[in-house]
C-alpha cells in the first residue's frame, strides 16, 4: 500500500486545516497517511514514505527560512514522489517559484502543487480583510480532492506511467498566474519590505514573565529568541513574522515606529494587495466571502490587543 505524510507549517491554523483535508483525502483514496507538524519531524524518517506532501504558509512573498531548511535537509529520499501546498492573503508570491525546485533539487519527484487564498492576521493589514472566511467547506473539499488526486497521480507513476508529472511554469509565465500585479507596483510599495527588515523587537522586562513564561522561545519558528542573558536576544536569523509580538500573553514584546510602518503599507494595500486580490476574483481563482464595502481599511490589526491569536499549529 503507498505510505504517505503529510508535514506542515503553521502558525494561525489555516495550513493546518488544508493539511488535515489533504490527509483526509490521501487516506480516503486508500493510502496509508501518517500527518505531522514540521517541528516533529527528522528528515531521515522519512525513507520509509513513497509520497511526502509539504506545506505552509506564504511569509514575505516566499516560505519561511524554518522551511527552506527542512527542504535542504531532506537528503538520500530520491525519486521518492512529493508536492507542495501553501495559504496565503494576496500574494502567492514565489512561494513554488522556490520551494518546487528545492524539492527537486534533493532529488524528490514532485508530481503536483496547490495554493490555497485564507484568512490573515498579519499585523498592517485591514480588518475584516479580503480573504477572510477561508478556508470554509469548498476549500476543504478540494484540498481532500487535491490529496485524493496526488495518491492516484503517484501510483500512476509508479506503475510506470509517463507523462503526469507536471513542469512548474517559469518566469513571466509564473508570474501571470502567481504574481499578476505589475511590477512597478512591487517596486513602489518596496518602503514597507525595507522598513520591515530592519523592525528590531524588544522585550519590556516588567511585562516578561521569563523564565515562567517561554511562550515567545517555544514558537519562534526560527529558534531566533534567547531571553536567558542579562539583555534578551533576537538573533539574525529572526525573519521579522512577527508571531512573538502578535503573541506574546502579557504584551511584553515590542517595536519602535509602528506608524512609519502602518503608513508604508496603507499604500501596499492600495498598490498591490487590492489590486491583486481583485485580479485573482476576475479569473475565478479567488471567492470572495467579504464584500468590499466591509473591509475594515480604518481598523488596522495591530490595534487590537495582545494576543491577537492563539497559536494553532
Ligand atoms: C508576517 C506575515 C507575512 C505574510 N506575508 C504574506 C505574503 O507575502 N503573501 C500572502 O499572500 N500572505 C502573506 N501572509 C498571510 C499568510 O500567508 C496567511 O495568513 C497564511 O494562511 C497563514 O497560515 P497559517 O494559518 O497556517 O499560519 C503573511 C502573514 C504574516 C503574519
Amino acid at each position: 500500500m503507498l505510505k504517505s505524510i503529510v508535514i506542515y507549517y503553521s502558525q494561525t491554523g489555516n495550513t493546518k486545516k488544508i493539511a488535515q483535508a489533504i490527509h483526509e483525502g490521501i487516506t480516503q483514496a486508500g493510502a496509508n497517511s501518517d500527518i505531522a507538524r514540521l517541528r516533529d519531524v527528522a528528515p531521515q524518517d522519512l525513507e520509509n514514505y513513497d509520497l511526502i506532501g509539504l506545506g505552509s504558509p506564504v511569509i514575505h512573498h516566499r516560505e519561511l527560512p524554518n522551511v527552506t531548511k527542512f527542504i535542504y535537509s531532506m537528503k538520500s529520499l530520491d525519486g521518492k514522489h512529493s508536492f507542495a501546498f501553501c495559504t496565503h492573503g494576496a500574494l502567492p508570491g514565489y512561494y513554488f517559484a522556490r520551494v518546487v525546485p528545492a524539492m527537486s533539487q534533493m532529488g524528490l519527484t514532485v508530481i503536483g502543487w496547490k495554493n490555497w487564498f485564507t484568512r490573515v492576521f498579519h499585523p498592517f493589514i485591514p480588518k475584516p480583510y479580503y480573504t477572510d472566511g477561508h478556508p470554509d467547506e469548498i476549500d476543504l473539499k478540494e484540498a481532500r480532492d487535491f490529496g485524493k488526486a496526488m495518491v492516484e497521480r503517484s501510483r500512476n507513476i509508479y506503475m510506470g506511467e509517463t507523462g503526469l508529472i507536471p513542469t512548474l511554469p517559469r518566469g513571466r509565465e509564473y508570474d501571470k498566474i502567481y504574481r499578476p500585479v505589475s511590477p512597478d507596483s512591487y517596486e513602489e510599495t518596496s518602503i514597507f519590505s525595507k522598513l520591515e527588515a530592519q523592525v528590531q523587537f524588544k522585550v519590556n522586562k516588567e511585562k516578561c514573565k521569563y523564565p515562567r513564561c517561554t511562550h515567545c522561545i517555544d514558537s519562534c519558528p526560527m529558534g531566533a529568541i534567547d531571553l536567558s542573558g542579562t539583555e534578551p536576544i533576537f538573533s539574525k536569523s529572526c525573519d521579522v513574522c512577527w508571531l512573538c509580538w502578535q503573541t506574546c500573553p502579557r504584551g511584553a514584546i515590542e517595536v519602535g515606529d509602528l506608524e512609519a510602518l502602518e503608513k508604508a503599507h496603507k499604500l501596499l494595500i492600495t498598490l498591490l494587495l487590492k489590486k491583486s486580490i481583485e485580479t485573482f476574483e476576475a479569473r475565478g481563482s479567488f471567492r470572495r466571502l467579504i464584500p468590499e464595502e466591509e473591509i475594515g481599511y480604518d481598523n488596522i490589526f495591530c490595534r487590537t490587543p495582545t494576543p491577537r491569536f492563539k497559536i494553532d499549529g
